[in-house]
């Protein structure tokens, strides 16, 4: 009765990838929500009035620092756990800054790759054999250094494979069922799939799960936007389009079954601890990434053969090359000849950590964290935009420190190892902390891609939405954009007023689903800015300082924007929470969740009135400890004061449910996961829509009723 329509559809899936911002993925944050929590433009002061405090901070910032600090990150190999000295030089600088700053050390479980070759033989005879490496550009130096690293993908499985090969789109579990109507057989052949839509290790685990030996995963200008060669505009060093040489690096893990490293999963990993089997968290099968101008010779080999685009009659199917038909294949005698080896090693990696005392310790502790690992020695976007504005944002607070200032709440900065294996430094370090977490964590901030364009997002938590909205308003957003005046106006056109929730994507995922608010932040490119080489080496520090942020200015008003919001944080009176916000987010999600289960399952409803009661519950409380919190602020009320400030600590505990989602054990939080067949949207209700997505329907009863309390167990917490 109950079939899988639900996420072969894509229903109510939306979001960002942090690590993973395409101009698509930009674009779904806009659109894939039926139920729009659009908040209406308010209005902006002009210029923004801040007070002393606000303007040392936002004063604090330089730009040509940003700068020198981004240059220092991109000109070193710095791929998770591979660079030390880069852990004590980030240390050293927080030190500096006033920030007691040590190192914590995880031994991780990873692949590296030891060789890899790829080559097209085709009928006539003729080989095409492909590049693992981009082009060495004279105008970008690290794109030659010795030391460069291949594209790969981590958490590859090893294997030779030499067989026929099957254009599969974008490599959705539709895609394939439309090859497999059409009486095309997969079995032991090679997956050509197209980057972008759904995240790229669901399509290995898609290409895995209906037999296919192999994985190849390329780049198409479809992604770009308006800015192509074949709207005229050159390539990359000479233009902003993109450099056909590209490869798209990233991991293939499963990232919606867990974080972190896959052979300690739910617990630290210490150098001889215990290990659990990987394999059920990886790709069994090997897979590789490649450039567009290696994916144009494959394609071609398959024209006219198999399922034309229009037969398949698939969103996203057809590219954007002028010259292939996106046939599927296979073609006798084009045969793809993989041979991918890689060593499974573990190795040490490091986290930085940095921590000012509160004066009100007992109040808790802010979290703000960035990753330092990237992909290639650049790394100028993602994630060193973020961590040159941790270094600056280190000196804005230290400016304080060092004149005898401390905040109320304690302020720890996280710089996070091997993010791009699969989050391992952020949920290790997570995890080796947890039940002191559990107690003391009010929020988690997260800045990955902080700047890879000009254009805010902000995804993330309802309660922290209106103090991070607010700032935006105290932000000028630089004036060489041409689009004035503040962050917020940049924000607002870009995203309509929009606010997703957090999937997987990057560092919070940790936190998020073991109940602890966070948010995520950064800026991205749209369809008409230069093309972001996303996860390849041209995601370099002179892409950036040319294309991405010339003068760094965006970097400038992004730290600016995250200081303000971690400032009021760590040092309001009351912690600067929206409530009634956080329970109009809920009720949004929840009208989400009715209005898919309505399309999809109309024949069988199922009743979601436990949800629905326990909003009201929350919304009850939500307006009431808000109202308390007024009065304890007008008369000063200290006792009270800490009974607000203690339960805003702690009420998104509740979301987190004991045992994890259905599968998942260390997804908890009922209100949002990444979906099951997207990877990188997230699902909301996410157990709900799982269990009828499966055809289990008592499953799916038991986990209204469990996300019904979660609701209720934070409806609680808020009670006074
Ligand atoms: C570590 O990174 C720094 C800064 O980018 C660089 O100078 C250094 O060579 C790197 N170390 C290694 C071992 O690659
Ligand atoms: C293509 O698919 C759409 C729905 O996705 C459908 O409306 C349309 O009729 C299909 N076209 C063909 C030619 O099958
Ligand atoms: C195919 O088109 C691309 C641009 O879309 C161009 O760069 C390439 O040279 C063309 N290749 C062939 C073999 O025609
Ligand atoms: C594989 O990894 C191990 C452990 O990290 C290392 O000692 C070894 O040199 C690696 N082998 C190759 C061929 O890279
Ligand atoms: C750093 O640690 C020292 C010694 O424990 C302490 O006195 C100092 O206040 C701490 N600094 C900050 C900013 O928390
Ligand atoms: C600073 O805070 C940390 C974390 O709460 C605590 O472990 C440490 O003892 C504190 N140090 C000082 C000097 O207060
Ligand atoms: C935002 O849009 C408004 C209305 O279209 C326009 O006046 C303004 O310049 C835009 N600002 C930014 C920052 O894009
Ligand atoms: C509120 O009360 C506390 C503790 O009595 C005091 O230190 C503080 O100055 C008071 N704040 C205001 C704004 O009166
Ligand atoms: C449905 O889920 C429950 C767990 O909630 C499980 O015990 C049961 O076996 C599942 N039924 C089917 C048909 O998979
Ligand atoms: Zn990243």
């Amino acid at each position: 009765m109950y079939t899988s329509v639900l996420s072969a559809l894509g229903l109510a899936a939306t979001g960002i990838y942090a690590c993973q911002r395409d101009w698509e993925s930009l674009h779904m944050r806009i659109h894939k929500h039926k139920n729009h929590l659009h908040a209406k433009r308010s209005a902006v002061e002009y210029p923004p009035v801040l007070t002393e405090t606000e303007s040392i901070l936002v004063n604090s910032f330089d730009s040509k620092s940003i700068d020198s600090w981004s240059y220092y990150y991109t000109h070193g190999d710095h791929l998770g756990g591979h660079n030390r000295t880069m852990a004590e030089w980030t240390m050293e600088h927080w030190n500096d800054a006033g920030f007691n700053t040590t190192i914590e050390e995880y031994w991780i479980w990873y692949t590296a790759p030891i060789e890899t070759s790829l080559k097209l033989n085709r009928p006539d005879g003729s080989i095409h054999e492909v590049s693992l490496i981009e082009d060495m550009l004279e105008e970008d130096p690290t794109t030659s250094y010795p030391n460069r690293i291949p594209a790969y993908h981590a958490m590859s499985a090893s294997g030779t494979v030499k067989s026929e090969y099957v254009y599969v789109g974008r490599g959705q579990r539709a895609d394939f069922q439309v090859l497999k109507d059409a009486g095309i057989n997969l079995e032991g052949k090679i997956a050509l799939s197209m980057y972008g839509g759904i995240y790229r290790g669901t399509k290995v685990k898609n290409a895995q799960d209906n037999g296919m030996a192999g994985c190849v995963l390329f780049t198409d200008p479809l992604d770009d936007g308006e800015i192509t060669e074949a709207n005229g505009y050159l390539p990359y060093p000479r233009g902003p389009a993109r450099n056909p040489s590209m490869i798209q690096r990233g991991s293939v893990r499963f990232s919606s079954l867990y974080s972190g490293d896959p052979s300690t999963v739910g617990y630290a990993s210490e150098k001889d601890g215990p290990r659990n089997d990987v394999t059920p968290y990886n790709p069994s099968i090997p897979s590789v990434p490649i450039s567009m101008k290696d994916a144009i010779p494959l394609l071609q080999a398959l024209d006219g053969n198999g399922v034309s685009s229009q037969e398949a009659n698939r969103s996203g199917w057809h590219g954007a090359f002028g010259n292939v038909s996106y046939s599927s294949g296979p073609t006798p005698g084009a045969i793809l000849d993989m041979h991918h080896l890689m060593n499974n090693t573990v190795a040490p990696t490091w986290d930085v950590i940095g921590v000012i005392n509160g004066t009100h310790p007992e109040e808790g502790v802010l979290v703000i964290g960035n990753h330092r690992d990237a992909w290639v020695i650049g790394g100028a976007a993602d994630p060193n935009s973020g961590s040159a504005i941790m270094i600056e944002l280190a000196r804005a607070f230290g400016k304080l420190v060092k004149g005898g200032w401390r905040p109320r709440r304690t302020v720890i900065l996280g710089s996070w190892d091997a993010e791009e294996f699969g989050l391992q430094g952020s949920t290790e370090w997570v995890e080796s902390h947890l039940p002191w977490l559990i107690t003391n964590a009010i929020a988690y901030l997260n800045i990955d891609v902080a700047v890879s364009g000009p254009r805010t997002a902000l995804s993330g938590a309802g309660e922290i939405q209106t103090i991070a909205i607010d700032m935006m308003k105290k932000v000028l957003f630089p004036s060489t954009w041409g689009t004035g005046p503040t962050l917020y106006d940049m924000w607002y056109n870009t995203t309509e007023g929009e606010i997703p929730p957090l999937g997987s994507g990057s560092d919070y995922a940790a936190f998020y689903h073991n109940g602890i608010s966070a948010i995520d932040v950064g800026s991205d490119g749209g369809k008409t800015d230069p093309v972001y080489h996303y996860h390849g080496h041209y995601d370099s520090y002179a892409w950036m300082a040319k294309y991405g942020d010339p003068g760094f200015q965006v970097h400038t008003a992004m730290g600016q924007w995250l200081t303000l919001i971690a400032y009021h944080i760590a040092d309001d009176v009351i912690i600067p929470w929206d409530l009634p916000n956080a329970a109009k987010v809920l009720r949004t999600h929840f009208e989400d969740l009715e209005e898919t289960l309505k399309d999809t399952y109309a024949e069988a409803p199922l009743d979601l009135s436990p949800i629905d009661d326990s909003l009201k519950v929350f919304e009850d409380a939500a307006e009431r400890i808000t109202t308390i919190a007024s009065q304890a602020l007008a008369f000063n009320d200290t006792v009270l004061i800490n009974v607000v400030n203690s339960k805003y600590r702690d009420f998104s505990r509740g979301f987190a449910s004991v045992g994890g989602l259905p599968g998942r054990p260390t997804f908890k939080n009922v209100i949002s996961a990444p979906g099951l067949d997207n990877g990188y949207g997230a699902d909301v209700f996410p157990a709900v829509q799982d269990s009828l997505s499966a055809g289990n329907e008592t499953q799916a009863i038991e986990w209204v009723e469990k996300s019904a309390s979660a609701i209720m167990r934070a409806a609680e917490i808020l009670k006074i």
